[in-house]
């Protein structure tokens, strides 16, 4: 009987995907979901033939050097893959996938709870009613933004950015965009392309990050670009933290030069700077993305899939690096 591969699963999984992973692989689970450490993950990779992280585990061009040499493969349970060293696990031969289109529409709907979240005042008002503090209406209680027929800014097209702006479509908004180069006409749901990312930003009622974190695009929100919004506008970000300069944004909240933001990630998460509990004005969610039965499940299956072609022999279809 030939071997199975062992993969090291680093969290815990829908029970239809670790069921699938025990079936089909020497699955060495984690029952407790508890976080393993840099040494700890290096320790239970030991005699791995393939890892499936999540983007809670760093895989540092450290981490990576120290992995045993019988790890080929990085299968990560998430689209995102800031958190791996993609040169390092090049350089090391390990190959690395991701699960990218099976978690637009979750994302893209936290996208537009955010949004709402945050021009509506979503979060003030469910403490208010929550705690019991809600005494009075009033015409001038909880008054928000409106968003019917506002323009959105998007920056990166990509998967998650094109579903978000076919979904704000029923809210009737104007949908303009940043992407290193415009989508032809099918793709781009009749939203308005601009070049450069200032453009955009100076007709972005609403705007809404999409794109990776690379090198590039960090702090890719700052001072300065937050000063070419609009006088408050209302800032999203459900893609990474690392994209926003966290102390430009809390003080743009602080002034009301933004008027709101909705955010689902951060930078150090989950110690998310405490300015941002403290401040009325912004929507908070704990990166929640993806956060449904369906793409959780989906999500699973994908990286098996990517794991299972590389077993095979074929070229896994999510191959990154
Ligand atoms: C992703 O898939 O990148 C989500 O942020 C969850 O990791």
């Amino acid at each position: 009987m030939s071997r199975k591969s062992v993969v090291l699963v680093t969290r815990k999984l829908p029970d239809a995907v670790e069921a699938r992973l025990v079936r089909d692989y020497d699955a060495r689970l984690n029952p407790d979901d508890s976080l393993y450490t840099p040494d700890g993950l290096v320790a239970a990779a030991a005699d791995a033939d393939a890892i499936l992280p999540c983007h809670t585990e760093k895989f540092t061009a450290e981490v990576i050097a120290r992995l045993p040499a019988g790890v080929q493969a990085i299968a990560n349970y998430s689209v995102g893959v800031d958190h791996v060293d993609l040169r390092a696990a090049k350089e090391k031969g390990i190959i690395v996938t991701n699960t990218p289109d099976v978690l637009s529409d979750a994302t893209a709907e936290t996208a537009m709870l955010c949004l709402l979240g945050a021009a509506r005042r979503g979060g003030e008002g469910e403490a208010l009613v929550r705690t019991q503090a809600w005494k009075d209406w009033s015409p001038g209680f909880m008054v928000g933004t409106q968003v019917t027929g506002k323009r959105l800014g998007i920056v990166g097209m990509g998967r998650v950015g094109r579903t978000f702006a076919r979904k704000v479509q029923g809210l009737d908004m104007e949908v303009h965009y940043h992407n290193r180069r415009p989508l032809d006409a099918a793709q781009a749901c009749a939203a308005t392309y601009h070049a450069e990312l200032d453009d955009l930003l100076a007709v972005s009622d609403f705007l809404s990050l999409h794109c990776p974190a690379t090198p590039e695009t960090e702090n890719l929100l700052n001072a300065e670009r937050i000063a070419r919004l609009p006088q408050g506008a209302v800032v999203v970000n459900t893609a990474r933290g690392a994209l926003v300069d966290e102390d430009a944004l809390i003080a743009a909240l602080r002034s009301g030069r933004l008027a709101a933001a909705g955010l689902d990630v951060y930078r150090n998460e989950p110690n998310i700077r405490p300015e941002f509990s403290e401040l009325d004005n912004v929507f908070l969610l704990p990166h929640v993305g993806s956060a449904t039965h369906e793409t959780r499940d989906a999500m699973g299956f994908r990286a098996l899939d990517n794991l299972d072609a590389f077993f095979a022999g074929r070229a896994p279809r999510d191959r990154v690096a």
